[in-house]
């Protein structure tokens, strides 16, 4: 790999032992990918949290010693420097400001205040979300970045026009502190290009409509770059949002073109780069059936006891439609209700009066966490009902329960009745 004189200077020792570490990684991570050289990054999106279990040994020694470890893959402990370019912290375990809510360990809870304060001291955006681009993250078209998680990973590229590959914490961390990344990828014009034209027969203008067509095509294309074409309705940010953490759950999907829509196409020409698709795809009534029957796959009892909304974390136009649903209602007495949210955004909601009319109705507000990120449902939690794909692709998997997908509305009527209804298809 070619270094230039101030990453070779780094690599050394010179710039202190954080960022000699962290070269070093970086130096190893690229040459096994292939990669020919570093690029500057300027925007980092990563992990700096301390509320897993797993890290405790660590954190017993200090936020230094979980900085070296998970961070930068380092053997010793080295004092943590300041981030070097824009970082923000995503989403973590623990919704530290409603421990009594979640059931969160309340020790897990003060050890995560204290890497907030430690690591946010040291230049990394406090912001708790999956959805940075929400709260001021918002990196330009093309912008090299390094940013974690697939739902944001994907919006990052496909949307803003951003250039990011799938970060793991290690490699975020280190380009946090030397303001580096290896060039391959989707940093590269050349491998931003679609794959797989995908002709869209159905009408897709619902969040739900984008859930389904994001899970059908994700699992379909799996990591390829899908071309749509045939969307009649500009979809907005939450619609977006919900497309790619659907295709990107189902599949590996980080990039995808709507020519017209996302910026770098105007056409499914441009989008191909001129070529033919490796496959082309079509998505009619047939897929969509099928998208929705993969997706409540899990579920059988109509009884529910949960609903989860707000993954990707909610926008504040998703709080305002949830609370409209549930404003002078009363949620039955034997579910549960969480909406998630980015904790900038509950100020926000606060002030509009929003948490108020969900808290009435016998709702939560939440921020930081997730329930398949922080493993957390509300006791004896046995049937789940969520408006997005995200959400009911893991959480079987991962908490064992029965999750129903469907609409805002659908879940809304389920968390007043007690019943899942469905969506009618
Ligand atoms: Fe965010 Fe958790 Fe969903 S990380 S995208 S709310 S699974």
């Amino acid at each position: 790999m070619r270094l230039t004189d101030q990453e070779k200077a780094m690599l050394d020792g010179a710039a202190g032992p954080a960022k000699q570490r962290a070269m070093d990684l970086l130096v190893r991570y690229g040459e096994a990918l292939g990669a020919e050289r570093l690029i500057p990054v300027s925007n980092v999106a990563g992990t700096w949290n301390a509320s897993s279990p797993a890290l405790r040994p660590f954190a017993e020694k200090g936020m230094d010693a979980v900085f070296s470890k998970f961070n930068l893959d380092a053997d010793d402990v080295v004092e943590t420097p300041q981030a070097e370019v824009y970082t923000c912290q995503l989403i973590h375990g623990i919704d530290t400001r409603n421990v009594e809510v979640t059931g969160a360990n309340p020790e897990l809870a003060l050890r995560q205040q204290k890497a907030e304060k430690y690591f946010g001291a040291r230049g990394v955006q406090m912001f708790n979300t999956c959805t940075p681009y929400q709260v001021g993250n918002v990196p330009v078209r093309g912008e090299h970045c390094a940013w974690m998680e697939s739902s944001a990973v994907v919006y990052c590229n496909a949307v803003l026009g951003a250039r990011t590959n799938t970060e793991g914490r290690e490699s975020a961390g280190a380009a946090s502190i030397t303001g580096r990344i290896p060039d391959w990828g989707l940093h590269r014009a050349e491998n931003r290009l679609g794959t797989h034209q995908v002709e869209v027969r159905v009408n897709v203008d619902s969040m739900m409509d984008w859930g389904l067509l994001g899970y059908y095509v994700g699992e379909v294309v799996q990591d390829g770059i899908p071309v749509l074409d045939g969307i009649h309705h500009t979809p907005n940010m939450m619609k977006l949002k919900h497309f790619g953490a659907a295709a990107s759950s189902s599949g590996g999907v980080e990039m995808y073109h709507i020519p017209g829509v996302t910026p770098e196409a105007e056409s499914v020409a441009e989008a191909l780069g001129g070529g033919p698709p490796e496959e082309a795809i079509r998505y009619g009534v047939e897929e969509r059936r099928e998208a929705y029957e993969w997706l409540n796959s899990s579920a059988s009892s109509t009884n529910v006891d949960f609903i989860m909304l707000g993954c990707p974390h909610a926008s504040i136009e998703q709080i305002w439609i949830a609370a409209r649903l549930l404003d002078g209602k009363r949620i039955h007495e034997n579910v549960n209700l969480w909406l998630f949210t980015p904790r900038a955004l509950t100020d926000t909601a606060e002030l509009n009066g929003y948490t108020a009319i969900i808290r009435k109705a016998g709702g939560h507000v939440l921020s930081d966490t997730c329930p398949a990120i922080g493993r957390i449902l509300p006791q004896g939690t046995k049937v789940v009902a969520t408006d997005s794909a995200k959400q009911a692709h893991y959480l079987p998997a991962i908490m064992g329960v029965e999750t129903w997908f469907g609409g805002v509305e659908d879940c809304i009527d389920a968390a007043l009745t007690g019943r899942w209804r469905g969506p009618i298809l």
